[in-house]
């Protein structure tokens, strides 16, 4: 499995060991072990504007609501396992975050999708990302290199940040495209035929809406919407993101499930991979983008991101940008 999807999902090897009805579970994630989530009070004291922005999203407020919602109990009946949404071991993996105050604490579900649900677990980043140069040093008073170095390290560590970056987009899919790797095509089929909502994801109109936290310098104060250039290069990552990930789907294998169960599925991801098509057969003249469609891998995916940094993309992709009006 790729590295970010293991960071997106750490709590799979948890819950296969679980599933596999074995005790102890703290043992898998001992120092060293995979990444463990603290949840948004680890975020909260020094980030106070993301986490009010947080506050006011449909991640925050589902862990509330979406267990009364009655289509609840039909996708729970066609999953099976535990009839709790919160300790069912299918819908944890998309619905909350499992918090652990240590290593060896138990994972709960404390909260929906929060901020290390994007940004990556950060029992393994944290420590990183808040020492600007031992114990007395500020952050106003750290070198550049430090910086530069610190960042560098926290990302290493799994932290995951820039809106334009692949991971970023992949990791959002590996829930809205109801395509997590670790489920089956089985699975993921049934849940849908029950009413589960195969989310009509797309990035510049799921991100710049409710969920945009950007808060940069100079004017920290400030929530900066994205100009017409950027949300076109958003546009393409979130294409290239969707056609390797419902490619991926497509390839899951169906464990002897049903073709009525699975024929909606596999069409609503095939509708996934066209469109993506679509908009990067655009891009005209731009080599990775023709390498990915050739080949829908990560690899030609990160490539065909890096490439389009330096690119105006907006002429090919410009007209299909949501209206703002539109966002969600
Ligand atoms: C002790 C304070 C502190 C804590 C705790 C903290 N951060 Fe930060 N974070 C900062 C500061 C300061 C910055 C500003 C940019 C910098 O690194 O110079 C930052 C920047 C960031 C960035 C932008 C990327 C970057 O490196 O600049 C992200 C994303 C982020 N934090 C996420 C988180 C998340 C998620 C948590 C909780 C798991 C968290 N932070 C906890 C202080 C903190
Ligand atoms: C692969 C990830 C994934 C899994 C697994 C998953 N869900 Fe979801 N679920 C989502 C996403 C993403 C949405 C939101 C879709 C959108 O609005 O774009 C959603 C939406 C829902 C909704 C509608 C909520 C609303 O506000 O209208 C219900 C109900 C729901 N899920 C129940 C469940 C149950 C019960 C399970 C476990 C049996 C489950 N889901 C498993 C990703 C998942
Ligand atoms: C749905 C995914 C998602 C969630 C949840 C999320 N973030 Fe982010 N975050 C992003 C993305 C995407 C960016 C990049 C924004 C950009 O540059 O366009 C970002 C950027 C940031 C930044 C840098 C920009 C800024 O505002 O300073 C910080 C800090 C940050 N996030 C902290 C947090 C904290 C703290 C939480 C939880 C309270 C959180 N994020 C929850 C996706 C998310
Ligand atoms: C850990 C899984 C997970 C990840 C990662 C995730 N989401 Fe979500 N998201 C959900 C679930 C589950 C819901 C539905 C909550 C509900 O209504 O029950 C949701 C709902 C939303 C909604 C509200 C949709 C609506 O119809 O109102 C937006 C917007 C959204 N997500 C954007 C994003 C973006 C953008 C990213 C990536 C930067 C992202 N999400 C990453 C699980 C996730």
């Amino acid at each position: 499995m790729d590295r970010f999807l293991r960071l997106a999902l750490p709590s799979l090897a948890v819950l296969a060991v679980l599933g596999a009805g074995v005790v102890g579970h703290a043992g898998v994630q001992t120092a060293g072990g995979s990444p463990w989530f603290q949840g948004s009070e680890a975020c909260r004291d020094c980030h106070p504007a993301e986490h009010e922005v947080w506050l006011g999203t449909r991640h925050f407020a589902s862990s509330r609501e979406t267990h009364k919602n009655p289509l609840a109990r039909k996708v729970l009946e066609a999953v099976g396992g535990d009839r709790n949404m919160k300790r069912n071991e299918t819908c944890v993996l998309c619905h909350y975050t499992l918090e652990q105050e240590e290593a060896a604490a138990r994972p709960t579900a404390r909260s929906g999708p929060s901020c290390e649900s994007c940004h990556g677990a950060s029992s393994d980043w944290i420590a990183i990302h808040n020492d600007y140069g031992g114990p007395t040093a500020t952050r106003e008073a750290e070198t550049p290199a430090h910086r530069e170095a610190r960042r560098r390290g926290a990302r290493e560590a799994g932290m995951r940040w820039a809106s334009m970056s692949y991971d970023l987009a992949a990791n959002c899919l590996v829930c809205h495209g109801l395509a997590a790797p670790g489920l089956k095509a089985g699975t993921l089929a049934a849940m849908q035929v029950a009413g589960h909502p195969l989310s009509d994801f797309e990035l510049v109109r799921y991100s710049q809406g409710s969920v945009r936290h950007r808060f940069y310098p100079p004017d920290l104060t400030t929530n900066a919407s994205m100009d017409p250039a950027e949300l076109s290069r958003l546009y393409v990552t979130g294409q290239a993101a969707a056609l390797v990930a419902a490619t991926g789907a497509l390839g899951a294998t169906a464990d002897g499930a049903a073709e009525a169960v699975l024929a909606p599925w596999r069409e609503a991801q095939q509708a996934r991979v066209a469109h993506a098509r679509e908009v990067l057969g655009a891009l005209r003249g731009v080599p990775e983008a023709a390498a990915l469609l050739g080949e829908p891998s990560e690899a030609h995916a990160r490539a065909l991101v890096d490439a389009i940094a330096g690119l105006d993309v907006e002429g090919q992709v410009g007209t299909l940008l949501p209206a703002t009006a539109d966002l969600k």
